[in-house]
């Protein structure tokens, strides 16, 4: 099968400064029309049943990017009523710092009203959160990936617009479950955002625009880069024992592929996707390199299932090529940047992060200042993609715009999966066979209780499995047996 093309990125909406009124209008009119029986089957979206614009936000994932998205989510205010009134986690620890955290923040802690008994802990607490909102209300998912099929059958059920933390998936069963829950929410009319927020930088829009005009030529290579020390929880040394060793793992989710396709989908994710998304298609296979230097910490063998180094060449259809390096060891040469090299240019569509910040155009194949025929400008009020994707996803819930960025979310997971998996199994990998591939690294994620053995066993020594390049092939790890 050949990959499906990148959509573009939904386009930005001029700023509208009758927000409320217009969703005012449309639920007036929803009212008065919607016992009209020549409206029978015909698809309404969800919208609160009273006259009130405020939309209800719930946050399940109270950690890091869980934080920063309700923020983002808050100061949306400016443009229409908003307000965070349920949290959910599995730790109380980290809702409590979350919480108080928000409550704190200058711009957006008045809009933070999250009373003690909308606050919820464990498996099923995604539930309680969103059993707090109302048709037409926004609920963040910012935990680890396993859990995002699990939390958007929900949001669906209950009606819920969402806003999804990359990357969405780590393997084939649960890809293939995403694109049939994003039909099902756009058969229901609901908007749904993924934190691919490359996509919303204003600059990278405006270079996709001009490479598609063919202002660099056609694209014969690209390559992007992301090479710095071990961050996150990446690289682990063993469970001490004590207490849940499910809860263990969720904490240092970047060690394992079951929680977060490890630190290959979690770092590089937006570098892939937004080259593919420059490239105007995804790759139909990946051949790769990969391995773990040191295995050690402090003293301590590391035991999650990560290569410290890897080089991903992807294939288009038309025979070009993208290079993707990744590495995380301290002491080696930092690189954070993408590169596109067309046959009457090069652009750089990031220079040292993954959203432009500048992009630029140049002339030959050399990019340095004076070659270069175009750089990005600072877009006024716009420069922050983590800003404008809420923008973007509010603007379509308050004025019923179609907005679904699932199925282009699942699918740069999965070109992200097929290069992770052909530097872990050292075979060459297709779209197609990542896509249809049977191996769940998750199995059962939504009956998980904190007593639940975890979804990936270590053995005796304490270790987990990890890749075998050339002895272990149809799959990334052999589990071990219950
Ligand atoms: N777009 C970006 O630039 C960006 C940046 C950072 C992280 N992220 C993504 O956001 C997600 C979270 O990353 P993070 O850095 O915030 O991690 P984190 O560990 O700080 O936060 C995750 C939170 O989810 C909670 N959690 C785990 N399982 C849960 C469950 N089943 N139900 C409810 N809560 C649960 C954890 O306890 C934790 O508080 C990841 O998918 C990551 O890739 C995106």
């Amino acid at each position: 099968m050949q990959p499906p093309s990148p959509s573009p990125a939904p386009t930005p909406s001029p700023e509208s400064t009758n927000l409320v009124t217009s969703r005012r209008a449309f639920i007036k009119a929803a009212g008065a029309t919607a016992g009209v029986s020549a409206l029978a089957g015909v698809k309404l979206p969800y919208v609160h049943a009273a006259d009130d614009s405020t939309i209800s936000v719930a946050l399940i994932g109270c950690g890091g990017r869980g934080s920063g998205a309700a923020v983002n989510a808050l100061t949306t205010a400016k443009k229409g009523p908003v307000r965070l009134t349920a949290m959910a986690d599995v730790f109380p620890d980290k809702l409590e710092n979350s919480f108080k955290a928000l409550k704190r923040n200058e711009e957006v802690g008045s809009h933070v009203e999250v009373a003690d008994d909308k606050k919820f802990i464990g498996f099923d607490a995604y539930k309680q959160a969103m059993d707090c909102l109302k048709p037409g209300d926004v609920a963040i998912f910012t935990t680890p990936l396993a859990f995002r099929w699990v939390h958007f059958r929900y949001a669906i059920q209950k009606g819920l617009n969402v806003f999804m933390e990359k990357p969405l998936t780590a393997d084939g069963p649960t890809s293939r479950r995403m694109i049939e829950l994003a039909k099902e929410a756009s058969a229901k009319g609901l908007k749904v955002g993924v934190g691919l927020m490359s996509r919303h930088s204003r600059s990278l829009q405006d270079l996709s625009k001009r490479i598609q005009d063919g202002e660099i030529g056609d694209i014969v290579a690209m390559r992007g880069y992301r090479m710095h020390g071990p961050v996150g929880s990446a690289f682990s040394t063993k469970w001490d024992g004590k207490g849940s060793e499910l809860m263990w793992q969720i904490r240092h989710f970047h060690s394992f592929l079951w929680a977060s396709g490890g630190c290959f989908s979690d770092f590089y994710i937006h570098i892939v996707d937004h080259l593919c998304w420059m490239k105007g298609s995804w790759p139909v296979k990946a051949q790769a390199l990969g391995g773990r230097h040191y295995r050690k910490s402090n003293g301590e063998d590391c035991i999650d299932q990560n290569f410290d180094t890897y080089s991903v060449e992807y294939t288009f259809a038309d025979g070009s090529k993208f290079f993707m390096d990744g590495r995380c060891i301290n002491g080696t040469l930092p690189i954070y940047a993408s590169y596109v090299h067309g046959t009457k240019g090069i652009a750089i569509a990031s220079k040292a992060n993954d959203c432009g910040f500048p992009s630029s155009i140049h002339k030959g194949q050399n990019p340095d200042r004076a070659s270069a025929l175009w750089t990005s400008p600072s877009v006024p009020g716009e420069q922050d993609p983590y800003t404008n994707e809420w923008n973007d996803l509010m603007d379509a819930i308050r004025n019923d715009k179609p907005y679904n960025e699932v199925k282009r979310g699942v699918e740069a997971s999965l070109v992200t999966s097929m290069g992770r998996m052909a530097a872990h199994t050292g075979q060459e990998i297709t779209f197609d066979q990542m896509l249809n591939h049977e191996h769940e690294y998750a199995p059962g994620a939504d009956t998980l209780t904190p007593e639940s053995a975890p979804p990936l066993r270590s053995g005796p020594d304490g270790k987990y499995p990890v890749p075998m390049p050339g002895i272990v092939k149809d799959k990334e790890f052999e589990p071990l047996k219950a």
